[in-house]
């Protein structure tokens, strides 16, 4: 019996750094700015760093630092960088029993282009969505919770599949869905967020599953939390963090970061810590809120997704406390 298995992307995250990465006001890039470099030439990078990443055994990863029993369920390529992550994951002594091959696809990447204050992504996602009902042993998945990071693309079929198993075999689900599962029809998803013990999602992802606009905060919180039975977690990045447990909300900020060096993973990094302090002090929200703010905080200050998170003989006091207020709902 596994403590948690985790379901989610692998991928392989390069970084790159370059002085040249110049960034322009533009209307026409989605976020207003655009990152830009010049047409034709040979731009020269600084600093080249290849790590592993993926939600799925980016929150594999603070769960075993955590002492747990992990195993991923996900699927890489037939390639180097597949058996690589099968490599890391078995190092780590995270179960690959449920780590499939695919050989429709290569393993996921992502060239991540790091300029001061932000980054952008390339993302490939190729193996991981090749993963299908009929591809995992379901008897064989015996666990006390299941973390489902985004399912993306095609992956978002085994959304409802792993959401039915659990609750017909009373493994507890904590769910941070990605821009698939949210868009998916409203009815359904509703049914199916009825099913999850913990939801977590950012303000903007709270925003498209209930369609409502991302500024009316409050009406989309208490939306949420009328379709959910458990709890419900809604991070607001560099703002910090709002929670109901059906009782209570809880209204947090964030611990202070010595130095940004990278946000990549700070989602999974939040995710996967609320949910460990869950597990460690069952109904002690605060506890959960804590743990979260510490694990994010932490691999926000180191480069890659998995080298920052929080190890189980560091203490989650070492960044200090994040003020939270409570009210009856
Ligand atoms: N600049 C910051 N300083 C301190 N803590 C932060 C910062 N940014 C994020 N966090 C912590 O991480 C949590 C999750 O961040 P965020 O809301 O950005 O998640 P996300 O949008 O899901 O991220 P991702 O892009 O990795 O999926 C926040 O609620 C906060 O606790
Ligand atoms: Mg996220």
């Amino acid at each position: 019996m596994f403590d948690i298995i985790t379901f989610g992307s692998a991928t392989q995250d390069v970084f790159l750094k370059s002085r040249s990465f110049k960034v322009r006001k533009e209307k026409k890039f989605f976020t207003g700015k655009g990152l830009c470099l010049s047409l034709g030439s040979k731009i020269p990078v600084e600093e080249i760093e290849f790590l592993s990443g993926g939600g799925g055994t980016n929150t594999a990863f603070t769960f075993k630092n955590q002492g747990f029993k992990v195993a991923y369920c996900g699927m890489v390529g037939e390639d180097i960088i597949g058996r690589q992550i099968k490599e890391q994951l078995k190092e780590k002594g995270i179960s690959t029993d449920f780590l499939f091959f695919s050989k429709r696809h290569h393993t996921n990447y992502s060239v991540i282009l790091s300029s001061p204050n932000e980054r952008t992504v390339l993302a490939y996602r190729g193996a991981s969505e090749d993963l299908q009902k009929k591809s995992i042993p379901w008897e064989k998945l015996k666990a006390k919770w299941f973390y489902l990071a985004p399912l993306s693309g095609r992956l978002v079929k085994i959304f409802e599949p792993i959401l039915r198993f659990a609750r017909k075999n009373h493994i507890k689900i904590a769910v941070n869905p990605g821009n698939s599962q949210l868009s998916l029809p409203q009815k359904r998803l509703k049914r199916l967020l009825n099913f999850i013990d913990v939801l977590i999602l950012n303000q903007e992802e709270a925003s498209l599953a209930t369609r409502l606009p991302y500024h009316k905060e409050r009406e989309i919180f208490k939306t949420l939390d009328e379709w959910v039975e458990g709890i419900v977690v809604m991070t607001k990045g560099p703002l910090g963090v709002v929670v109901s447990d059906g009782n209570y909300l809880y209204e947090s900020g964030v611990l202070k970061a010595k130095k940004v060096v990278d946000r990549t993973g700070c989602g999974d990094a939040f995710g996967s810590g609320f949910v460990t302090g869950l597990i460690k002090r069952p109904n002690d929200i605060e506890y959960a809120i804590q743990f979260g703010s510490a694990n994010a905080v932490s691999c926000l200050q180191r480069f890659g997704a998995k080298n920052g998170l929080l190890n189980r003989n560091e203490s989650i006091w070492r960044f200090g406390r994040v003020k939270i207020k409570r009210h009856p709902l």
